[in-house]
């Protein structure tokens, strides 16, 4: 504690005796209770000039801190921005959310990727609706019970709603702590999340956590990218470990490659130029739950012959007489872990057949916009603007 304090002093005179022009006597072997204090005055600084004004940044609404957190795992800001303003205006409150049903909040969803975020978030307004009088809790250790919230994004929400002295480590904060501190420890094993962890939370202590957690993520997401960060324009290069041993492109380190698996798709879009066959996919695994067209899921690409001679086409094609009017190029969709390829069939059959389960579900072709579809099929149908025409000729 007396350290921190008198840091914090010698933290008001350092920036007193010091500015930008005279950031060159400081250099890589200042110590490193030095190194925090000037890293978080120039962090600071830089981000008080440079931060983007973002609508979740200007409320301290747990539920709306919480809302963009969720959209903005794996999504960029410009992408999160449409969404959050949609939730925000379509589920003002925690309450509003709650009474949605899985499916419109799907849809709402759609295009972002991930469902399971979408399902979680759900399933967690339900459970504060229910259970927690409709509160969002106040602290940490309560926000990390929640479904779907681990521990970077309760630090986010205990720090920005609550100003609960919580560290964030994203992505952001890795790749920022990595070069400037020269720590090259994988940031994908235990050692490194906890090395990581302690040297955030020594930064955050006795500054405002909101506005530290901001600065921190901020400077990783603007200065510090991950390719090409432009050094010439940034406050730190003096203290920067890898700016001085040229390991910009090195740091942060990972220890594994993710492995990512091959799938291969053919898509059978069944019409009568009127109607359309869809199915609802399983609750587990990739697009759980959302809309999808009749799939044939092969270990290697199919070709069309090999195709025909499937089950599911005789059921659907050969029993039905359909043709097919186009077959498509194959789609590379890519995603964390697996890399799909896929094929589309669109086949005009005489009468729609018959349906086999629950699951399966026959659509007039001007409801398919209500229903959640992976973002695959939407990049499909939006190539395929003439699909439904297409599907009307005879
Ligand atoms: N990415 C994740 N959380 C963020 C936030 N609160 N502001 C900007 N980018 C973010």
């Amino acid at each position: 504690m007396q350290v921190c304090f008198r840091a914090q002093i010698y933290n008001i005179i350092y920036l007193k005796k010091t500015d930008f022009r005279n950031i060159n006597e400081i250099n890589f072997y200042t110590p490193l209770r030095n190194k925090t204090i000037i890293f978080k005055n120039y962090l600071h600084s830089w981000y008080l000039i440079n931060h983007r004004d973002l609508p979740w940044r200007n409320t301290k609404n747990p539920y709306k801190i919480w809302l963009s957190e969720v959209i903005l795992q794996q999504t960029r800001v410009d992408q999160g921005m449409d969404y959050y303003n949609k939730f925000t205006s379509k589920y003002p409150s925690i309450l509003a959310l709650a009474k949605a049903s899985e499916d419109e909040v799907l849809k709402d969803w759609e295009g972002l990727g991930y469902y399971s975020r979408a399902r979680n978030l759900l399933f967690t307004a339900k459970h504060i609706a229910k259970n927690l009088k409709g509160e969002f809790p106040r602290h940490y250790s309560e926000i990390i019970k929640l479904k779907g919230i681990g521990p970077y994004a309760a630090a986010a929400i205990s720090s920005f709603a609550f100003e609960e002295e919580k560290a964030v480590v994203d992505g952001n904060v890795y790749r920022t702590l990595s070069r400037v501190f020269g720590i090259s420890t994988p940031i994908d094993t235990t050692a490194g999340k906890k090395e990581f962890q302690a040297l955030a939370d020594d930064l955050i202590k006795n500054q405002k956590p909101s506005v530290h957690n901001q600065a921190m993520m901020e400077f990783g997401a603007l200065q510090c990218t991950p390719k090409s960060p432009d050094c010439q324009s940034c406050p730190l290069p003096s203290i920067c470990f890898a700016y001085k041993h040229d390991l910009i492109g090195d740091l942060p380190v990972k220890s594994k490659k993710v492995k990512q698996s091959k799938r291969h798709f053919s898509y059978l879009i069944i019409s009568d130029g009127k109607k359309l066959l869809l199915n609802k996919r399983p609750e587990k695994g990739i697009w759980a739950n959302l809309f999808e067209f009749p799939l044939i899921e092969s270990s290697s690409e199919l070709e069309q012959e090999k195709v025909q001679q499937t089950e599911l086409w005789n059921s659907l094609v050969i029993a039905s007489k359909g043709t097919v009017k186009f077959k498509s190029d194959s789609y590379r969709h890519i995603l964390s872990h697996q890399i799909i390829t896929a094929d589309f069939y669109e086949v005009k059959v005489d009468k729609m057949p018959t349906l086999s389960t629950t699951k399966n579900l026959i659509i007039n072709k001007s409801e398919l916009n209500q229903f959640a579809l992976p973002k695959l099929l939407l990049n499909y149908l939006s190539d395929r603007d003439d699909l439904l025409s297409l599907l009307n000729d005879n």
